[in-house]
């Protein structure tokens, strides 16, 4: 990860990044530009100049690289267009930053002069520049060494730079960077190096020191105390499945509690309903979930937020073979539960099911839950429904649902709402057992949302995210957002807790 600084000074580095955007006044024919450096005082009237002759638009996701005088290079990044007050919104800044960071590999250091008119905007350059010196070369061999490094160092120009809220805020995106890093390479891994067993030994070494309480289910356990779901998707694969659970008091006491699910499935070939070859190998990020909310965890732990949090990990890999689970078998989820497994390859909602209940058992021992929070990729009919770069939000509490879409707006990660329709739990009846783990087609989304509802009482606030698209980013890197896992749902997850631990 880059190390990252604040700096008042004009002192720059050689490579420095400022903003630009298409000035309103402009036209095709003619554009003009504005370049947004804040309160440093760039030379700029060559550069407004040579825009026009490069083809320059401005507009966000452009990333231009001009020879300057005080530095060697002047980066800029598009901001799209300029607002009338010229304050560009928070997530803007974040994917310029993020933007100019991702083209900047090779470089050792950035000083980078985007406007900002207070804390909150400083934070969003900060934390967009930092997430968008990220690279995944663990696995190259002899291509390693012609691989470019990520941006090295990162000075973010401010003349609040000396502040110590200032200071503090670089710290915080440090550690969501971080975090957002593990869940990158988590994601990125391939179930050849990324086992259940393997991930959580993953999180055990990362949690040592933390103060996060560590437990681990293996198999042998998972059989014995009735977990039907993990043991079910699991069976079939020579990697045997695990439950990680993380657990994390801060020391203030009587605080609020919320726990944390993720879907682990280390590889999602479909079992015996068999996935189609083209696109299977993106199931490696069928652990997105599992991935973002143990490592959510430990980012609310090290920031010392004050709220407990449980995160639950249920880790399996969906694997053909003449043990796999049977299209018709019958599984008992934890709690009791009988579920026809009429397609193995909707797998998620049952381990998910196992997790969701021993959470809710686990968090009212501990004194009541505020609030649990599945994150899952379960569909592929969310990504037909919202597309690759929004996840969906669905509830039994549209309070809880309200809050969390707010706090979401302030991360720039994107969240919609979605329905359970009661109409639709019918498709999920069986005839032999209490329920079927798939329904209706159309709406499938929607269809595996009231299957998981149907493991949480309605007392108990819950929400469901299904990260399907977003999760993992086959197409083209874009921002502050990489080819591959992106980390989605944690910083979200961080700011719900920030926001609980403060009303
Ligand atoms: N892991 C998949 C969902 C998925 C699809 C995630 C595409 C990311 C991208 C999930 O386990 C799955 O296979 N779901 C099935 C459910 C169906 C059988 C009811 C699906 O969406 O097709
Ligand atoms: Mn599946
Ligand atoms: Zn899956």
């Amino acid at each position: 990860m880059p190390s990252i600084r604040a700096t008042d000074s004009s002192v720059i580095d050689d490579v420095l990044v400022i903003g630009f955007s298409k000035s309103s006044g402009g036209s095709k024919k003619s554009p003009q530009f504005n370049l947004h450096s804040g309160d440093l005082k760039v030379d700029v009237s060559s550069l407004l100049e040579a825009l026009d002759d490069l083809g320059a638009s401005g507009a966000a996701d452009e990333v231009i690289k001009l020879p300057g005088r005080a530095s060697k290079l002047i980066v800029l990044t598009g901001l799209g267009q300029a607002p009338s007050n010229n304050r560009f919104a928070h997530e803007t800044l974040r994917r310029a930053a993020g933007a100019a960071a991702r083209n900047l590999a090779g470089h050792s250091s950035a000083t980078f002069a985007i406007p900002h008119a207070n804390l909150e905007e400083f934070a969003a350059i900060s934390e967009g520049a930092l997430l968008g010196a990220y690279a995944f070369d663990e696995f190259r061999g002899t291509s390693k060494s012609d691989r470019k490094s990520p941006l090295g160092k990162i000075s973010i120009y401010s003349k609040s730079a000396k502040k110590s809220e200032y200071t503090k805020s670089l710290r915080r995106s440090e550690i969501i960077a971080k975090y957002t890093f593990i869940v990158r390479d988590l994601i990125n891994t391939p179930p050849s190096h990324l086992t259940p067993d393997s991930f959580t030994q993953r999180f055990k070494k990362l949690a040592s020191g933390s103060g996060v309480k560590v437990e681990i289910l293996n198999d042998t356990q998972l059989r014995k105390l009735g977990y039907g779901g993990i043991i079910g998707v699991g069976q079939g694969s020579a990697n045997p499945p695990r439950l990680l659970h993380l657990s994390y008091t801060p020391k203030k006491k009587n605080v609020k509690r919320y726990a944390l699910v993720g879907k682990g499935i280390t590889f999602d070939t479909g079992g015996l309903a068999l996935k189609p070859a083209q696109g299977m190998e993106a199931m490696k990020s069928d652990m997105s979930g599992a991935a973002a909310v143990s490592a959510a965890a430990l980012a609310i732990a090290e920031l010392g937020l004050p709220i407990a949090i449980d995160a639950w990990a249920p880790l399996a890999e969906n694997m053909v073979s003449d043990t796999a689970t049977r299209p018709s078998d019958i599984i008992t989820i934890y709690g009791g539960k009988t579920v026809e497994v009429l397609n193995p390859d909707a797998e998620g909602r049952l381990v998910l099911a196992d997790a969701m209940m021993k959470a809710a058992e686990v968090g009212k021992k501990a004194g009541g839950l505020d609030g649990l929070v599945d994150v899952a990729t379960l569909t592929g009919a969310q990504v037909v429904a919202l597309g690759t770069r929004t996840s969906a939000v669905m509830t039994n509490n549209q309070e809880f649902s309200d809050t969390f879409l707010e706090i979401a707006q302030s991360t720039g990660e994107q969240f919609w709402p979605m329905p359970l329709p009661e109409e639709l739990r019918a498709s999920l009846d069986s005839p032999v057992a209490d329920i079927a783990n798939i329904g209706d087609r159309m709406g499938g989304m929607l269809v595996a949302g009231l299957f998981l509802k149907e493991f949480v009482t309605p007392e108990l606030p819950w929400l469901h995210l299904d990260i399907a698209g977003p999760a993992y980013n086959d197409a083209k890197p874009h921002g502050y957002t990489p080819v591959g896992g992106t980390g989605v749902a944690l910083r979200t997850l961080v700011a719900l807790a920030e926001s609980m631990a403060s009303r």
